[in-house]
């Protein structure tokens, strides 16, 4: 399955210099999910020996595909861990660093209940670390705890899985 993961990628990902600032290589996988073959190796690559998980949260926005996929194939539900003012109150919310600027996050504080949950965060790339980071301390905040990372890709050099180790305990798991 990661072998078919890794095939797919290679062949559809986009790699685009200088994007949304200069010096930041952005790392396209929009044609990825949009390839049947693409969509289905990653998101078997991503929830394989998976076990546990009551609820699926996708990062706002590049996350949202992946974890609704993701949670769909582990059957359980999906929650949206959304960007700053998209949500009507009561939020939980928490500001982060990112690769490039600031950001806040939010998950509604009030129509779900997701105390207890284990929890599998779903994003698309791992960069820094602090998008993640952000979106598992929030969710802790909320009752639940993130027992789990997964990413499609992760960027060397940038020192996420440090940062998560470091925001999270060096035991989370991490896929990538
Ligand atoms: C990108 C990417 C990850 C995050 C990783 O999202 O999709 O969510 O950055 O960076 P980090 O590990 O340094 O925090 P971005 O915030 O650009 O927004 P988008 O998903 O809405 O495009
Ligand atoms: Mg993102």
């Amino acid at each position: 399955a990661l072998d078919r993961a890794r095939r797919a990628i290679d062949e559809h990902a986009r790699m685009v210099a200088d994007f949304p600032a200069p010096g930041i290589d952005f790392k396209d996988l929009t044609p990825v999910l949009a390839d049947p073959v693409g969509l289905s190796s990653v998101v078997t690559a991503l929830t394989h020996g998976c076990r546990g998980i009551d609820l699926v949260a996708g990062i706002d926005a590049r996350g949202f595909l992946l974890g609704g996929a993701v949670a769909r194939e582990l059957e359980v539900g999906v929650l949206a861990v959304r960007k700053g003012g998209k949500l009507p109150p009561p939020v939980h919310s928490t500001s982060y660093t990112l690769e490039y600027g600031t950001a806040v996050l939010e998950i509604p504080a009030s129509g779900i209940d997701i105390s207890g949950m284990r929890v599998l965060l779903v994003d698309d790339v791992l960069a820094t670390g602090g998008t993640a980071v952000a979106a598992a301390q929030l969710l802790g905040r909320a009752g639940a705890e993130v027992i789990g990372v997964a990413v499609i890709m992760e960027l060397d050099g940038l020192g996420g899985r440090a940062t998560i180790a470091e925001g999270l305990g060096a035991d989370l798991p991490v896929h990538a």
